[in-house]
């Protein structure tokens, strides 16, 4: 998981440690955010060479290709994750769309799980569609469904760590056996475990999609998202990619990612955002293990109570992914967790009397947030398309926050007794 040259620190100390190569003239402590969009240079040689990368340490030239607040927290989750290369971009969304830009192409298709979030589900079945990319929904609990569903068109496997709101985690150092027998890459959406607590190149991953927005942005600042290319996949294997350059910092994957598809597609991230980001990173770790304690302290106690009909937590004895889930992360399977009461109705009573809890989307902010995802997240799909995704009516999320457990679980019991 570590970095070659920083194989012998921690996770926390990885982070904090990585500095921003060039210097700050006032030495200042947290790199200063840049602001601009376009930098100067001393001469037209020293611009030519920047545009054609012939310098020895890469200058910026425009904030929408590269800045360098931007490439500060890029490095930042390179120590973090020991990916290759890490493009940071403007939202989560972004993160996937431009991944499947770079790799998909009309007469492919992507297999994966119907049950994935709102938007990216939108993104292939709608958006996907129209440049001639066919998804093809498989259960990924069935390796035998997913080895069927792959053909010599298929440009990619997709799945989410842990499926938002179904809870159902992928045995992924299984499926990657099937996909690199096959030459199909692994793309992953690993927004639900950050690096501290999921090993994702030990796991099989090839390409990795975060929504930053969520722990790394450090309590909700902004929004974000991250690529990370764990330099693992033969892209010569991609009808895609095949004939891509690669070099010796960039597999054909990147190199196309950030040489054609991310700045033409525009989505960048802003200069702002990555120095709240940057100091997100810094205390992730220890708002990962605290949020993710206090999590499972609470599906624990959400098991206990009478009217609760149902708790999802992949830690708990009663979740058919417990084994999967123990052997994919270490300590505890993040901040988010399901419950269910008899009715939408009951859901709608239960988050009104809420106090301390807000009723808001989003996850991993410092806040406890809940959201009934059938009514809102999922609200703008057809019955048919939610029955496909299997989101049920009276299932509410929870993203467990910084707050006392003691004054959560009051909260909770208050609501639930009126
Ligand atoms: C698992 C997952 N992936 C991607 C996204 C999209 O992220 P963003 O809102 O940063 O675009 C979300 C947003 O909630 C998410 O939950």
């Amino acid at each position: 998981m570590a970095q070659k040259d920083s194989q012998d620190k921690k996770f926390a100390t990885r982070i904090i440690s990585e500095k921003y190569t060039k210097k700050d003239i006032h030495g200042a402590i947290s790199l200063p955010i840049y602001r601009n969009a376009a930098f100067e240079f001393p001469d037209s040689e020293s611009i030519a060479a920047a545009f054609q990368y012939k310098e020895e340490i890469a200058s910026h030239t425009y904030t929408r290709i590269t800045n360098p607040s931007v490439e500060n927290l890029e490095r930042k989750i390179k120590a973090a994750s020991g990916a290759d290369n890490v493009m940071m971009v403007a939202s989560g969304m972004a993160a996937i769309s431009n991944t499947f830009f770079t790799l998909a192409y009309a007469g492919s298709n992507i297999v994966t799980s119907p049950h994935l979030f709102g938007n990216t589900f939108s993104f292939f079945k709608f958006t996907l569609a129209a440049f001639g990319v066919e998804v093809r929904f498989v259960n990924t609990d069935n390796l035998e469904e997913i080895a069927a569903a792959i053909d010599e068109n298929t440009c990619a496997f997709f799945c989410e760590l842990i499926t938002n709101p179904h809870l159902e985690v992928a045995d992924l150092p299984e499926i990657s056996k099937i996909l690199r027998l096959r030459n199909i890459p692994m793309i992953v959406d690993t927004t639900i475990v950050p690096w501290c607590g999921f090993d994702a190149r030990k796991a099989g991953v090839d390409i990795e999609v975060v929504s930053t927005t969520k722990y790394v942005s450090g309590g909700a600042t902004s929004i974000g998202g991250a690529i990370l290319d764990y330099g693992t996949f033969n892209w010569a294997h991609s009808k895609r990619l095949a004939n891509v350059t690669r070099t010796e910092t960039m597999s054909q994957f990147s190199f196309k990612l950030k040489r054609e598809i991310a700045r033409n597609i525009g989505a960048a991230m802003d200069p702002d955002t990555a120095y709240q980001q940057a100091l997100g990173m810094e205390t992730l770790q220890l708002r990962f293990e605290k949020m993710s304690e206090t999590a499972y302290q609470l599906a624990l106690f959400l098991s206990e109570q009478d009217k609760i009909v149902k708790v999802g937590y992949t830690k708990l004895e009663s979740s058919q992914y417990k084994q999967i889930s123990d052997k994919l992360f270490t300590g505890n399977p993040g901040a988010m967790l399901t419950f269910s009461l008899g009715s939408r109705e009951a859901c709608f009573k239960f988050m009104d009397r809420l106090q301390i809890i807000r009723r808001a989307t989003n996850l991993f902010d410092n806040k406890t947030l809940i959201i009934h995802p059938e009514s809102t997240i999922y609200g703008s799909f057809s019955p048919e398309i939610k029955k496909i995704m299997g989101i049920e009516d009276n299932l509410m999320r929870l993203s467990v926050g910084l707050e006392d457990i003691d004054d959560l679980q009051s909260d909770i019991l208050q609501a639930l007794s009126q």
